[in-house]
């Protein structure tokens, strides 16, 4: 079944019809991973280079301390709604699971190209999906869901090197020999903390360019859970929700 509309979403001003797409916990684990997203790099370029200098001894000021307690904290919080989120794939409705990668379908790569060259401007076709699309599945797969598992395991085995021993070290510990030493896994978790700034500078793009070029209310979406579709898209959009996956 095609997801692409041969018109161009948003070219008239239609009447609008909402869709409940993203339930309650999609939604409070999307906000969550932001805000943690955003402490933990901020926490992390802190700890990198400690900008901030304070007068007296050290260790009177704790400040860098507090700074890695935030980081921690954040930690433990989006490692929670990392795994929710996973476990919500399955418990929730169609569109949580919407946007798996499904490289085997050329229905699929199709979807795929249709989006990569309608945001390059080569061609006016859209994905109707209500979900996430192929190509948002795709970033979302390789970002969050990807280098954040490389940020927990190679985040909890620095955290274990303290308690080697503990359940962190037991868990991830074997990521520090894996990446040659310590060092190198500074260097790694360092690095792979500016692939979320790259994610979140084009994820926030394109959620706002979606929004006013298809007017689908997509930013509203993650607050609401509704995304507006035009009537004259219902046929398209009916057919999608039978067969979103
Ligand atoms: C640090 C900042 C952010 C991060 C790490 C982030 C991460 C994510 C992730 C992981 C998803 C997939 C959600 C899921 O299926 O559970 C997502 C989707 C989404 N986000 Fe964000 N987000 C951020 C900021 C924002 C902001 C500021 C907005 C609103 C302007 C926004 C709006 C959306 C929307 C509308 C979707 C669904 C879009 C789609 O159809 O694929 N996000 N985001
Ligand atoms: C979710 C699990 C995470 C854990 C358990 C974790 C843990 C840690 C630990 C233990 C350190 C070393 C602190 C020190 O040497 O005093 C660290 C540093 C750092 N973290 Fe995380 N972190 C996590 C996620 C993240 C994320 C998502 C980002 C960025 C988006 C990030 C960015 C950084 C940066 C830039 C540093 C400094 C690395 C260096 O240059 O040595 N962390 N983190």
């Amino acid at each position: 079944m095609s997801q692409v509309a041969r018109v161009y979403p948003g070219e008239k001003d239609q009447p609008k019809k909402l869709v409940y797409v993203w339930q309650r916990p999609v939604r409070l684990f999307h906000w969550a991973t932001a805000i943690c997203i955003s402490v933990l790099f901020l926490t992390g370029l802190y700890i990198a280079f400690p900008v901030l200098t304070t007068p007296g001894e050290a260790w009177n000021q704790f400040l860098m301390a507090r700074v890695r307690q935030i980081h921690f904290f954040a930690a433990y919080l989006w490692l929670v709604a990392y795994l929710l989120r996973c476990v919500w794939f399955f418990l929730g409705n169609k569109y949580a699971r919407s946007g798996m990668p499904r490289p085997w379908s050329s229905a699929w790569w199709r979807e795929f190209f249709v989006e990569l060259f309608s945001y390059a401007f080569v061609r006016r076709e859209r994905s109707t999906r209500l979900g996430h699309n192929a190509l948002a599945g795709v970033a979302y797969t390789i970002f969050p869901i990807g280098l954040g598992l490389a940020q927990i395991l190679t985040g909890f085995a620095l955290y274990s090197e303290t308690d080697p021993s503990g359940l962190a070290g037991r868990l991830t510990g074997w990521m520090i020999p894996l990446l040659g030493g310590s060092f190198r896994a500074h260097m790694w978790h360092h690095l792979f903390a500016w692939g979320f700034l790259w994610f979140v500078i084009v994820h926030v793009y394109i959620v706002v360019f979606d929004s006013i070029r298809d007017r689908n209310s997509l930013v509203e979406s993650m607050i609401t859970g509704y995304k507006s579709l035009e009537v004259d898209a219902t046929a398209v959009g009916k057919r999608d929700q039978e067969g979103e996956h």
